[in-house]
């Protein structure tokens, strides 16, 4: 089916990615919602949202079952991201991790592979990992998540870590703290950072701004919170959504261009932040 054309993010090697994807946190941890899971995923792919984020953790491997599941028929369009943990990103661990997410993916090969945070393993025996399963071809890219500035300075002075193909963290109106830190220094590298939680797991919807301001646009709060990390065109954002509804919803924030107004008042209730923060997780 042809899919309406998403905006891009390029990686490092030239390679375009749409901008909006799909996140499947908490998908796969119950039989019963299975089939919506897997329903929501293919209209976001026939929505042109081909980018597919998962990890290993996600219902205990559940939510890469029900990621095969959607993309089976259709891999070739899909762009997979996944996710070791750190416990188990030794590089012995790292490769058994690996396989054992290509086998509940029913796939060759994952797009990028993340280690999903900072753990004891050292650093360089992850990366050695990412580099051999690259040679073998299951991995077609690999970089890091919940990565600040100090874990990236560490991993790019390693032999071969300049090849990290991006950084996963927590970004939304209510978590601006990359913008004074870690967001620059990865634009200085054209490292593309993708944004997690964009809609705070639905707890920004309430916001007054926010509502005031998607009133004007039509539109729902959660489309506001999508539009305002969206406007910043070398970031990839992964909303999580298994109703359609909230598929469909999030794809049409793509089309919501906020106004300065719209930013300004944003500011003013989600102000940016005024100095370097510790990177926050979820
Ligand atoms: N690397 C990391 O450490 C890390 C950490 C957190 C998340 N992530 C990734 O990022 C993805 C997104 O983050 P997240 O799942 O934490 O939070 P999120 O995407 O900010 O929020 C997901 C929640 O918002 C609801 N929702 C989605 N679209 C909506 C809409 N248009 N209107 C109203 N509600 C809507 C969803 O409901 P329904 O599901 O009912 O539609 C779900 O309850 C994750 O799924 C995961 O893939 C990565």
């Amino acid at each position: 089916m042809a899919q309406p054309a998403l905006p891009t993010v390029t990686l490092p090697s030239g390679e375009k990615v749409p901008q909006l994807g799909q996140g499947t946190w908490h998908m796969g941890e119950s039989s019963r919602l299975r089939n919506e899971e897997v329903a929501a995923l293919k209209l976001g792919l026939d929505l042109g949202m081909t980018l597919i984020d998962t990890a290993e953790m996600y219902g205990t491997g559940g939510a890469e079952e029900v990621v095969a599941e959607a993309v089976a028929g259709r891999r070739e369009e899909c762009f997979i991201v996944s996710k070791v943990l750190p416990e188990n990103s030794s590089q012995a661990g790292t490769i058994a991790a690996c396989e054992r997410s290509l086998k509940r993916l029913k796939t060759d090969r994952i797009d990028l592979y993340l280690l999903h945070w900072r753990g004891a393993a050292p650093l360089a025996e992850t990366l050695a990992a990412f580099q051999t399963l690259q040679k073998k071809g299951s991995i077609r890219y690999w970089g890091v998540s919940n990565f600040d500035v100090d874990n990236m300075e560490e991993l790019i002075a390693l032999n071969g870590g300049s090849a990290c193909a991006g950084n996963q963290v927590l970004y939304n109106l209510r978590r601006r703290g990359i913008e004074a830190g870690l967001l620059p220094w990865c634009r200085e590298r054209s490292l593309p950072i993708q944004a997690y939680s964009p809609i705070e797991q639905g707890r920004l919807l309430r916001d007054r701004t926010l509502t005031g301001v998607a009133i004007r646009h039509r539109a729902t709060p959660a489309q506001i919170a999508l539009a305002w990390v969206l406007r910043q065109s070398d970031m990839m954002v992964i909303p999580k959504a298994t109703a359609l509804e909230h598929v469909r919803e999030n794809r049409a924030a793509l089309d919501i261009a906020l106004t300065e107004q719209d930013l300004a008042e944003l500011d003013r209730a989600f102000p940016p932040p005024k100095g370097p923060r510790a990177l926050e997780l979820l």
